[in-house]
């Protein structure tokens, strides 16, 4: 049987969207982590929100946006240079530290494996090499080849189609439990990875298909359920 296909989600899952809480508290002092919280919530609100209205902007723009409104929900007054300068290192966020090795260890496996994201694939693909992972992707499946985003789910679809795969040998790879839950509805399989133990997954009655505490834990994880028949 064809090793799955792995559709790897990427802010949040390969990339730490709060790598700039360091940053941070130079300008928001001890308000750093809520306002990198705030940011990354309201980021994600905002891109629902325009999905659902289909009133697509690109996920820099609900970046950009989002941190507006954490700049005035924490009252933070950032000046327009220091807003640049911040959404610029959002375009080089670091990479989690299990990230190179666990791909390196699916791609030796055989697995194929995409970057599947609400950025822009220009973003994405910037991102990754800004983090020295591109080569270990296939390729860059963005929403904005359909101007939804996640849990749309048509970019669950669209993935399929983008890689040539069906639902149950595709798998999203996601530490966002929405994502999960949005992958599963949409027919894939997916694994949640849950790094911190006070994550807590969406109480909807969905289950991922497997969780994990780390992307070392994947392989092994995938191997074993499909040795097992699923
Ligand atoms: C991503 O699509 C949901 O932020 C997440 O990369």
């Amino acid at each position: 049987m064809m090793k799955p296909t792995l559709a790897f989600d990427v802010y949040g899952t390969l990339i730490d969207t709060h790598g700039l809480v360091s940053r941070l508290r130079e300008t928001a002092g001890e308000k750093a982590e809520e306002f990198s919280r705030i940011w990354r919530q309201k980021q994600l609100e905002y891109s629902f929100r325009r999905g659902l209205m289909q009133n697509y902007e690109s996920f820099a723009v609900c970046t950009r946006n989002a941190l507006d409104y954490a700049c005035a929900y924490c009252r933070v007054p950032l000046i327009g240079v220091q807003k640049e300068e911040l959404l610029d290192s959002y375009r080089k966020l670091p990479a989690f530290g299990d990230v190179e090795e666990g791909l390196k260890t699916l791609n030796a496996s055989g697995f194929r494996i995409y970057a599947f994201s609400n950025g822009s694939a220009e973003a994405v693909e910037k991102l990754l090499a800004a983090s020295g992972i591109r080569e270990l992707f296939l390729d860059v499946v963005s929403v904005e080849e359909l101007q939804s985003f996640k849990p749309d789910p048509a970019v669950y679809y669209h993935f399929l189609e983008r890689s040539g795969t069906t639902g149950g040998n595709a798998w999203l790879i996601s530490c966002n439990p929405f994502d999960v839950i949005g992958a599963i509805s949409a027919g894939m399989r997916a694994v949640w990875v849950r790094r911190s133990p006070e994550a807590i997954f969406d109480p909807w009655g969905f289950e991922p298909t497997l969780t994990v505490s780390s992307l070392a834990e994947l392989e092994e994880h995938i191997s074993a359920w499909m040795l097992n028949g699923g």
